[in-house]
């Protein structure tokens, strides 16, 4: 038996996160109307499995949300942008906004630096749903670059205002590179740093656990990038890290024979499994 056990707070969904799900459990409990989500809510097979069973559908498309006639439709925390509040609107759905304030306060930026004339550039993956809900906000003088060559190929003028905001999962300081590539001299530029240090805290802490213990185990599903990057920088600290999806997985000799047990997990990983996880290591 491990004498000592200790979990990340960090571990698991992130406030946004967790915020969404709640929410959609809340509406459940509520009841009375069909219930959709506006893609997944998360990405854990395991939560939309239950919320499916509980009644409540996925829609993928804009088509799909333009067949609704009735019901409530929860926008995940990633965002959408304004067309969809004014598509459902005009249909008469009723929307519960599950957008991580993080992101909707880039939302307002968005709009806000648009009214004041400044072409908007996100720096982020133009293909994430958070980013394509970010440019739902701005007009057709807002791009999205993710890498220093699409910089060079931007259609900007000299001497233009530009706004420059990130992706809030986007890396801190290939953000710092990317915005130096926007000469100062040539642009009247207003930078703001939209990044959210809750991935960053998570490795962070999951990094200086790992360090202090004897074995460390890191729970997130096999696909989960945020998952993986967590395993690697805990096995830098510790070489008995295993990478798990559930208890399931969990080979207890591993464990039983350390003094100290670090847990964490990843994004997606729900509160349940990691309790789990943390019971059984104690008790063994
Ligand atoms: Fe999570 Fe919101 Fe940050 S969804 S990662 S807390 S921007």
């Amino acid at each position: 038996m491990a004498q000592e056990v200790r979990v990340a707070k960090t571990a698991g969904f992130c406030f946004g996160v967790e915020r969404a799900v709640s929410k959609v459990y809340e509406q459940i409990a509520k009841g009375g109307t069909p219930i959709y989500t506006y893609g997944p809510i998360i990405h854990n097979e395991e939560v939309v499995k239950d919320l499916e069973a509980k009644g409540v559908q996925v829609l993928e498309s804009r088509e799909e949300l333009a067949r609704l006639k009735e019901g409530c439709v929860i926008i995940r925390s990633h965002g959408v942008g304004r067309d969809i509040y004014e598509l459902l609107e005009a249909n008469g759905i009723q929307i519960v906004d599950a957008t991580c304030p993080f992101v909707k306060k880039i939302h307002h930026i968005v709009e806000q630096q648009i009214q004041e004339g400044r072409r908007v550039i996100v720096v982020g993956n133009s293909h994430h749903p958070e980013v394509e809900g970010i440019r739902g906000w701005g007009n057709d003088t807002t791009l999205t670059v993710e890498n220093a060559e699409e910089i060079e190929n931007l259609p900007l003028k000299e001497g233009e205002k530009l706004c420059i905001v990130a992706q809030t999962t986007f890396n801190y300081n290939k953000f710092q590179d990317l915005v130096e590539k926007f000469p100062k001299k040539r642009y009247d530029i207003l930078v703001l740093n939209t990044i959210c240090n809750a991935t960053q805290e998570r490795q962070v802490e999951a990094k200086r656990i790992a360090s202090q213990v004897d074995a460390m185990i890191v729970i997130g599903g096999r696909h989960s990038s945020n998952t993986q990057k967590l395993f690697e920088i805990c096995q830098k600290e510790c070489r008995n890290t295993y990478y798990i999806q559930t208890l399931g997985d969990l080979d207890p000799e591993c464990v039983n024979s350390v003094r100290s047990v670090g847990i964490t997990a990843g994004a997606s990983t729900p509160k349940n499994i990691i309790e789990e996880v943390h019971t059984n290591v104690r008790i063994k």
